[in-house]
């Protein structure tokens, strides 16, 4: 509750909206999302329909330019992204500074804001060719950069980008391959990051999204805006909620597999623990993502023949919190956190790569809200506040006080 009588400082009137939960920012034609419905579209088709349908690159460019490519242009793409995936050689001893032990996202957010230090100029939004070039730059290197802080931690010499295969595909072999033998890449896996990455690609102003947009909005460059969007993703209540997820399965595992205590525990007004992979800001009925990753994870585990305990206990927990009053009175339903850890964990990827793994599919969605609120000339983002502090005070010095 704010004190009135420390409002004298107020001279105007402010909205008041902390977590600016029902501000509008602005406007966008990117990405529809309807929470009472559990509808999300980019650009006018539905997310089912997308993750059914299309490859990662082709959404990339939906969600970028606002339309679906053309063979040709699709072919374009991946061609163009290609030229920009070498890294600059002197990126190595960036990473070689950072100590093994270093949080990927940490690693991924300081490698992304050295990238202005190779590419020094703000691209020029209103030049159609230079912002298209630059859009093939950063899908290429950040995708490069984001295997190379997996390949640092775990001492793997680094890998370089294969030309003869596509970016998901070159996304596992950057990973895993090693220079004793090539990488053979399942089909069924391909497919599966493809449907994962296409899911995360965009989600209207989400806290990594609207911080995108408020540092460029002072006219910072691409790169640097993105590399705040990667911290601001970070966090276990946004993106960091999978690895969130993930090591909240194993605890409950090791503790007996009790999914009924950990219910409990999140009901107590008393215990700080949270349901992680449970409720979200704007998807009151469901997640139309969580549905879309439930059914991938199902397949993906079958096919690989992975019989996964932590599965059995995430099916334990969402059916108990479906019929739950506490869950069902505040709407708290999987979101799309929920799943995509599983899958992860069943390709192999190590948990605290997963909010790089949502990192890569969420790239194209902050590219393209980025163009979008430069082309549009928005204004620089600055909220207000309402003061609490102290009235005026009368300074003393160091030795009086
Ligand atoms: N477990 C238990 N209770 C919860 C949970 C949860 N996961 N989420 C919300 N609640 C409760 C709150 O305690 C609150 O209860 P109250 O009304 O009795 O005080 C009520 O539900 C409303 O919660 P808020 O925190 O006000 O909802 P908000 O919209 O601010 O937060 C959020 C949404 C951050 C996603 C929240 O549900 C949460 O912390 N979930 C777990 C973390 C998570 O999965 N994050 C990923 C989000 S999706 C994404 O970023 C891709």
């Amino acid at each position: 509750a704010i004190d009135i009588n420390k409002l004298r400082d107020l001279t105007g009137v402010i909205t008041m909206d902390p977590g600016y939960k029902n501000s509008g920012s602005c406007k966008s034609d990117i990405t529809f999302l309807d929470g009472e419905e559990g509808i999300l579209r980019y650009r006018g088709y539905s997310i089912e329909d997308l993750a059914e349908k299309a490859n990662f690159l082709e959404v990339s460019y939906l969600v970028i330019f606002g339309e679906l490519p053309t063979k040709q242009q699709l072919h374009q793409f991946e061609e163009d992204i290609r030229k920009y995936t070498l890294v600059n050689e002197e990126m190595k001893n960036i990473i070689d500074g950072f100590p093994k032990t270093a949080h990927p996202m940490g690693v991924l957010s300081s490698l992304t804001s050295a990238l202005t230090a190779f590419n020094p100029k703000v691209v020029n939004v209103d030049n159609e060719k230079e912002m298209y070039d630059t859009v093939c730059k950063t899908m290429g290197k950040f995708l490069v950069l984001a295997t190379w802080t997996f390949r640092k931690s775990s001492g793997f010499p680094l890998n370089y980008y294969d030309n003869t295969k596509g970016y998901v595909e070159n996304f596992m072999r950057l990973m895993f391959e090693l220079p004793t033998g090539p990488y053979t890449i399942n089909p069924v896996v391909v497919d599966a990051l493809d449907k994962l990455f296409i899911l995360h690609a965009d989600h209207e102003q989400n806290c990594s999204t609207s911080t995108v947009r408020m540092v460029g909005s002072s006219q910072s460059g691409l790169f640097a805006s993105i590399s705040a969007g990667v911290s601001a993703l970070w966090g276990p209540l946004h993106g960091g909620a999978n690895q969130a997820v993930l090591e909240m399965l194993e605890a409950i595992q090791k503790d007996g597999g009790d999914a009924d205590k950990y219910m409990a525990k999140a009901k107590d007004k008393d215990d700080p623990f949270r349901l992680m992979g449970f409720g979200h800001r704007v998807y009151k009925n469901f997640d139309p993502r969580a549905r879309i990753i439930k059914k991938a994870a199902d397949e993906v585990l079958a096919t690989l023949g992975v019989n996964d305990p932590v599965l059995a206990i995430a099916k334990k927990l969402e059916e108990a919190a479906l019929n739950d009053d506490y869950f069902k009175s505040r709407n708290l339903y999987p979101n799309v956190d929920f799943y995509s850890g599983i899958i992860y964990r069943a390709l192999g990827i190590p948990t605290d790569m997963f909010t790089v793994m949502f990192a890569i599919g969420r790239l194209p969605g902050w590219i393209a809200q980025w163009k979008e609120m430069r082309l549009n000339k928005e204004p620089i983002g600055r909220p207000r506040q309402i003061y609490t502090g102290h009235p005026l005070r009368d300074f003393k010095e160091v030795d009086k006080r």
